[in-house]
């Protein structure tokens, strides 16, 4: 197993009477990619220039390597950041953008050569070295911001946001193109984005944040399919969350209707919510489920329809590769282990769900 490479260790800080991060304590092993995810103003730049060191908490502790760095200054940390405003300098070539680093710690001229022709090369950047960066597309500038990170050769790398200007091709080609470079160069790097799917697509590890402390933390497929709560399941993809009732272990009470599910430990008659997942649900002829609906509408999306589904006055999200036509009575049935029981969040969870609804 991968050894422990950075721990913050109860974290606080507060900007004014604001309290941004809460309490925040997280590992991150060596070689990982490791995404911190949340909405915006959760604290993820916050942590992020903690860990790099141009931020100090009020309490708390940051260890890298076994050793205590909490009053390190950033160039004495062996990390690297890329900015979520990187700023390339206007008036030097891209040669001299990735060598600035290496010239201010002395290097010899000819390791800072092949240094950067090697950065260049890596990043698929090779005959740019003479260009000015105003002469680049936005993701061309973002390569050279990536590439003067590396030549350094940190043990870590912190990105913060750094696909955020590009359009969705751009993004998908430079995911991959950032997935290849951390298994060839063996750095660990530590993402920030709000994006799902972006940490879905990359990481290794995903700590999904909100208001200043983690809401769940775990490998893709554990944040996907077993959200821990309400934030989580709507934070992450398409869901159905629907406040029920647990009548025993493996009995969930839904809208009046008794559905078989797989957890236990929730107590008896406990009010509990629910997520399922569009893709879980089973569209049946009416008497063969587990509750009754009437089709609202049908979208075709390509692999999938995304059907609305009313039963009960609760609209649910469908996705079936079979279209039902509107207006068409059907039965829902939902496989025991597709159903995730959580706990009914706290207040302030609720708030920061509704404002997610409004905002999408
Ligand atoms: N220097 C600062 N002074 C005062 N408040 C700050 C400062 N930096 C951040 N904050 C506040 O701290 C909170 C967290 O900010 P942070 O930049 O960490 O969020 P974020 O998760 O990176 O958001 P985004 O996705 O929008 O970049 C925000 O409410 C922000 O306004
Ligand atoms: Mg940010």
């Amino acid at each position: 197993m991968a050894r422990e490479l950075i721990t913050l260790e109860h974290i606080y800080k507060s900007y004014g009477d604001q309290l941004v991060l809460d309490d925040l304590s997280l590992m991150i092993k060596e070689n990982s990619f490791v995404t911190l995810l949340g909405p915006s103003g959760c604290g993820k730049t916050t942590t992020l220039r903690i860990i790099g060191g141009f931020e100090y908490p009020d309490s708390g502790a940051v260890v890298f390597d076994g050793k205590n760095i909490t009053d390190l200054s950033p160039n004495k940390r062996n990390l690297n950041t890329v900015f979520q405003k990187y700023a390339l300098f206007p008036h030097m070539t891209v040669e001299e953008n990735i060598a600035f680093g290496l010239k201010i710690s002395n290097k010899s001229q000819q390791y800072i050569k092949d240094k950067v022709k090697y950065a260049l090369k890596l990043l698929n950047m090779d005959g740019f070295e003479q260009r000015k960066p105003d002469s680049l597309s936005g993701g061309q500038q973002q390569r050279v911001a990536i590439a003067r990170a590396i030549v350094n050769e940190p043990k870590v790398l912190l990105l913060d946001e750094p696909l955020g200007a590009l359009d969705l091709k751009m993004r998908q080609g430079m995911q991959y193109e950032l997935m290849r470079l951390k298994n060839e160069l063996g750095i660990t790097f530590i993402y920030v984005t709000h994006d799902q799917e972006e940490a879905l697509t990359m990481s290794d590890h995903i700590i999904v944040m909100n208001q200043g402390y983690i809401q769940q933390e775990g490998t893709p497929e554990m944040i996907y399919n077993e959200p821990e709560n309400a934030f989580v399941a709507d934070f992450i993809g398409d869901s159905n969350i629907l406040r029920a009732k647990m009548i025993q272990d493996k009995l969930v009470e839904i809208q009046g209707a008794k559905f078989a599910c797989v957890d236990v430990g929730f107590g008896q008659n406990n009010p509990v919510d629910v997520v399922i997942r569009p893709e879980d649900i089973e569209l049946l002829e009416p008497e063969k489920g587990i509750i009754k609906g009437r089709v609202l509408n049908t979208v075709f999306r390509g692999v999938h329809y995304e059907m609305e589904v009313e039963a009960h006055n609760y609209k649910w999200l469908v996705h079936s590769t079979r279209m039902k036509e509107v207006g068409q009575e059907v039965g829902l049935y939902v496989d025991p282990f597709n159903i995730q029981v959580m706990n009914v969040p706290e207040s302030e969870d609720e708030e920061a769900i509704s404002e997610l609804e409004q905002t999408e």
